[in-house]
């Protein structure tokens, strides 16, 4: 009786382990100056929501949140399960304009990695979220990328010590990554990643941007016809270095970048550029009204994967329901971990997540 009643538990927990570590994400970021409160979030729309973003304070090697913003941080997970009470929160550490070198420094050694890990641990904790999730932008050097893999590792030992302690469910660990596993020849530690990360965010956008490069583009394109940077690409870079599909998580555009065009009537993808246009393309809601506002023409181009409008000489390549549709399609047949979105409060009426959910299916 005994034994059979531990030997159920054990099946029971092997299920739920095993179950966990299958449940799709169909995730967005949300950060406070997104334009949409928390307790806005349609949190049915997703399974994961990351709440960016915690700092690596650099004299304590310490994981802090912007005074301004800690009772929004501590209430988050509460606010967002009232309307999902599934609802998995990831607090999310760095993000584009944190600065690297400070992690680059407290990666470099271990006295100062057990800070910043048990720091991150008990701030989790202590605000109720379900996970950390890293995105250090970016890690460069060789030294780097080795120091990642053992801030990664530590990370995933005193997570599962702090579970065995705590009787919880184990925090989840992630990060955002680049989009594809060598970043201009620093390649990340991907078999570490693998096996110590529950899931990695890929960044399939900001490939292009207007300020360096004068002709249009999609800074998110899923395909590019001459192989050169793409989201497929990236995702096969990974899987190649070792990462599982079940393990990547297709990162998605809620925006767009704005180009100004050379000449109004040429404004077919790579037509002539002279810089970024007034309109910044910075929102998904923002472009709808753009568009709205100027009548623009919408294109949405299948070969690439991507959507762009224009009016006069701006011309933006964005992800409107199609591009996302067919990404998150993509990510589905491709056997992916799912998707998620930068970010939660440009959505325009919930419509991309809610077509991102549905083409993801049940
Ligand atoms: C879609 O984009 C590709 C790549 O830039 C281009 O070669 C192709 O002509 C475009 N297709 C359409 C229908 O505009």
């Amino acid at each position: 009786m005994a034994t059979s009643a531990v030997l159920l538990l054990s099946a029971l927990s092997l299920f739920q382990l095993l179950h966990f570590s299958a449940a799709a994400v169909n995730g967005g970021y949300w950060f406070p100056e997104g334009g949409l409160a928390a307790s806005d979030i349609d949190s049915t729309l997703f399974t994961h929501l990351f709440c960016a973003f915690a700092n690596l304070n650099p004299s304590t090697n310490q994981l802090t949140v912007p005074p301004a913003n800690t009772a929004l941080f501590s209430q988050f997970t509460a606010t967002v399960r009232s309307k999902n009470p599934n609802v998995k929160t990831l607090l999310s550490i760095g993000g584009g304009s944190d600065n690297e070198a400070f992690f680059s420094a407290m990666a470099s050694q271990p006295a100062s990695r057990r800070s910043f890990i048990d720091s991150s641990i008990r701030l989790a904790r202590s605000y109720g979220f379900s996970g950390l999730d890293l995105d250090w932008e970016y890690p460069r050097t060789a030294a780097d990328m080795a120091n990642l893999g053992a801030l990664i590792s530590e990370w995933r030992r005193a997570v599962s010590a702090d579970a065995r302690a705590s009787g919880m469910a184990a925090l989840l660990l992630t990060s955002a990554f680049y989009v594809s596993s060598d970043l201009n020849g620093a390649i990340y530690p991907a078999r570490t990643i693998d096996t110590d990360l529950d899931f990695v965010n890929v960044m399939a956008y900001d490939f292009f941007d207007p300020s360096w490069y004068k002709f249009t583009n999609s800074h998110s394109m899923l395909y590019d016809p001459v192989n050169w940077v793409s989201g497929s690409k990236g995702i096969a870079a990974w899987i190649q270095a070792g990462v599982r599909a079940q393990k990547l998580v297709l990162g998605v555009p809620f925006y767009g970048h704005a180009w100004r065009l050379a000449n109004a009537n040429n404004h077919g993808v790579l037509a002539p550029a002279t810089g970024a246009a007034a309109e910044d393309g910075s929102g998904y809601n923002q472009i709808r009204s753009f568009i709205k506002r100027n009548n623009a023409a919408v294109v949405y181009n299948s070969t690439i994967v991507t959507n762009y409008c224009y009016s006069g000489t701006t011309w933006i390549g964005y992800d409107d329901i199609e591009s996302i549709a067919a990404k998150v399609s993509y990510a589905k047949q491709r056997g992916l971990l799912g998707y998620f979105a930068w970010h939660v409060g440009a959505d325009s009426d919930w419509a991309l997540s809610t077509q991102a959910k549905k083409s993801w299916g049940a």
